[in-house]
């Protein structure tokens, strides 16, 4: 009981400390200085790494820039944040941003990849390995997590997200904001996570980054919202506004978004900082005549920190002095900066995060690096596999493809401070695992082009060796930002040669690297198996070369539906029924095309093992709970193969009858479980009110009474059937 006493008062002490501390700052503060705090520009880059743009010094040194992006390495943080705390009229210690997506140095692999493993455990220890690296290199707050779902192949940023599901996304969006942040900000290992891109970004129309996006409040809120809600109530401690529009308004700028939903519903107290340039945008979105009015607009709805508009810095002073904003709102924004710096423990060693010592010693350590190698190899989808996998150690393997020895692909978009020359590349994790005199290696083709001269060299590696692994895919840099593509095939010659090559008879395996679903039709049918490694990051040539030959077992799920062409788009898990599902087939006037299945090419949550699991049946603790009940769903899961595995066991529900239309299938659990040969689990879900709430007709959210259909199984496409009720 003294302890809780003492515990409390402590925390009303700090928090009480905290303010005070703000508070008098901001009294203190003139405009100029408060106006520094609201803004944000970026470290420039020379050869050697980051160095300052001339005139910023300057800027720091005045006080007018109270925060910078793309800075990093403890000494160059250092002498920048001396700049500040010294030489500043206030001290007020700079916040140093920086996008740490996948793995600071110690790069992980690609966002879309690591949801793939569905293990939201090892993602928080990427997240937190992350912060342990950044923070040391006097990075304060990193730009992620991306918490925007996206059923859009063709936009290059899927690559950067956790797919297309709500729920899974919601996990991992908590789990990173947990590794990032930890128990304490002000811990030296630990940074601010940003939570992005809000709102709504992931679905720009066509697929065209940046573009227009227009859905329905109810939409939004069922689809869009929660993981960006999941992140926030996780403790995220910053937001970053998106750039698109969402029913006409920038999010720069939207009242709606940056306070009615994010701090009023949402009880949100962090910084809002713009996307890059974002506020600037306005003028070309058409909503502000110019950047002055721009800056106005987006304070007046809610943002903090103008990322790289100089739009506070040029012209919020007139504003104010016009009388355009009042000094309430941009003390409220300061107030919020301050805080975040303040939390982070800043005010009280403005230096903490510059620790070159702690930047030699805890980056890239063995520790990390096996980290990195556990999620490449949990990362990797097995979306087919004819008995030509695993690879039995010794076999004459011709390995094909450009992409099988450029590691620096490796790496992916948004690669932080890693460094592209370090992976070892899968030919040579190949040649060390399988003996250099097994392995026979031909470029083939690039991964981009129409060079065929490398065929006749691979065609003859083919026919040299027992079986072929192909490495082919996209170009790292054809996912990310500004990556939108306006088709999702294998790109260039490559499947022209696989096909090749395949018709050799001989056993064939495609890795692919992706940074989005492709359309595998043509893969699909050529090889013997096809294991989808993403961008494995820093490890992944020796985490594809253990799964190749069965040192890992593969257990990646597809966190996003892979269609069968590009005419699917966009096709999920969670579509609805529509008033003319497809139950006749031939039938004309029921929804489907006429030339290509409804189906996609591989489903939601899909992926092999090299060993095999079955299923019982659903059990139910009852048929039907109340709203202050639940009920426990359970299956028997054995693992009926001769190797051990983990599989994660997937459940969905559909509401038979409801005020609006439900999803014909909507992910509602996952658990993942390791079963040695043999062994059976019984795996159990708890059923509630909240696991069937939803956004009613009348846009208030909660259950409505009535039956359910209870789905679990391996995959969206592949469950066991149950059925419940729930009454009011
Ligand atoms: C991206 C953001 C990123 C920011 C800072 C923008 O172009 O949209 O995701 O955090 O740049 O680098």
């Amino acid at each position: 009981m003294k302890k809780t006493l003492l515990l409390i008062t402590t925390t009303i002490l700090a928090v009480a400390c905290t303010q005070s501390r703000v508070e008098k700052l901001v009294r203190q503060m003139t405009v100029d200085e408060k106006i520094g705090q609201l803004t944000m520009f970026t470290s420039d880059w020379s050869v050697t790494g980051p160095s300052m743009r001339p005139g910023f010094e300057k800027d720091i040194r005045e006080g007018r820039c109270g925060n910078l992006l793309n800075a990093y390495t403890a000494s160059y943080n250092r002498k920048l944040q001396e700049i500040a705390v010294n030489e500043t009229r206030l001290g007020i210690p700079l916040l140093f941003g920086y996008d740490v997506i996948h793995g600071f140095r110690t790069i992980f692999p690609i966002n879309l990849g690591m949801a793939a493993s569905w293990d939201t455990e090892l993602i928080q220890e990427t997240a937190r390995v992350a912060a342990v690296e950044a923070s040391a290199a006097g990075i304060h707050w990193t730009f992620s997590p991306m918490c925007d779902v996206s059923v859009e192949p063709r936009w290059g940023r899927v690559s950067e997200g956790s797919g297309e599901d709500p729920f899974l996304g919601s996990r991992i969006a908590e789990a990173m904001t947990r590794g990032y942040q930890g128990d304490d900000l002000a811990d030296p290992a630990t940074i601010a996570a940003c939570v992005k891109h809000f709102a709504a970004y992931g679905a720009p129309q066509a697929g065209r980054e940046y573009n227009t996006v227009d859905m329905s409040e109810r939409w939004l809120r069922e689809f869009y919202m929660p993981p960006y809600e999941a992140a926030v109530k996780a403790g995220a401690r910053t937001v970053m506004a998106s750039f698109n529009e969402l029913d006409g308004v920038p999010a720069t700028a939207s009242h709606h978004l940056l306070t009615e939903i994010l701090r009023d519903e949402w009880g949100f107290d962090g910084l809002v900082v713009s996307d890059y340039t974002g506020i600037m945008e306005m003028t070309f979105h058409g909503t502000a005549r110019d950047t002055c009015q721009a800056g106005v607009q987006a304070l007046e709805a809610g943002l903090d920190m103008d990322m790289m508009s100089a739009a506070f810095y040029n012209y919020l002073k007139g504003s104010i002095e016009r009388g355009e904003i009042k000094m309430k709102t941009v003390d409220e924004a300061v107030r919020r900066i301050l805080r975040v710096k303040e939390e982070l423990g800043l005010f009280d060693d403005p230096y903490r995060y510059c620790d070159e010592q702690r930047e030699a010693s805890q980056t890239m350590t063995p520790e990390h690096l096996a980290t990195a190698l556990k999620m490449a190899e949990e990362s990797a989808v097995l979306l087919k596999n004819e008995g030509v996998l695993p690879i039995k150690k010794g076999t004459k393997v011709a390995v094909i493809g450009t992409l099988a020895d450029d590691p620096n692909q490796y790496l992916g978009s948004w690669r932080a401070a890693g460094d592209g020359s370090y992976p070892q590349s899968i030919l040579y994790a190949i040649m060390d695992y399988n003996g250099e005199k097994n392995v026979v290696y031909a470029k083939g083709c690039r991964q981009f082009g129409e060079d065929r001269s490398g065929f006749a060299e691979a065609l003859r590696a083919a026919r040299s060796a027992e079986m072929v692994v192909m490495v082919i895919g996209e170009d790292y840099s054809w996912s990310g930002e500004a990556a939108s593509r306006s088709n999702i095939d294998v790109p260039g010659v490559q499947t022209e040669l696989l096909e090749k090559i395949a018709a050799l008879g001989k056993p064939v395996a495609v890795v692919l690297l992706s940074g989005r679903p492709l359309a595998l039709e043509r893969e699909s049918k050529a090889a013997g198996a096809i294991l989808e490694a993403w961008y494995p990051g820093t490890m992944g040539g020796k985490a594809v070369t253990n799964l190749l030959f069965g040192e890992a077992n593969p257990q990646g799920r597809l966190p996003v539906t892979f269609p069968l062409c590009l005419g699917q788009v966009p096709v999920y898990h969670y579509m609805k029924n529509t008033g003319r599902p497809y139950l006749h087939p031939g039938f004309k006037y029921e929804s489907h095309y006429l030339d290509i299945p409804n189906e996609p090419l591989y489903a939601f949550g899909e992926g092999l093992s090299y060993t095999s699991f079955e299923y019982g049946e659903v059990s139910l603790s009852a048929d039907s709970f109340g709203a202050k009940g639940s009920i426990t769903a359970s299956i028997e899961v054995r693992n009926t193969g001769d190797r051990a595995g983990v599989e994660t066991v997937q459940m969905y529900i559909h509401d038979r009858l409801a005020s609006v239309t439900r999803p014909v299938r909507q992910l509602k659990g996952f658990e993942q479980i390791s079963l040695q040969a043999g062994e059976a689990r019984t795996v159990s879900f708890t059923i509630d009110p909240e696991t069937i709430s939803f956004w009613r007709r009348d846009m208030t959210y909660g259950p409505e009474a009535g039956e359910f259909d209870l789905y679990i199984g391996h995959a969206s496409n592949d469950t066991k059937a149950a059925s419940f009720s729930y009454e009011d």
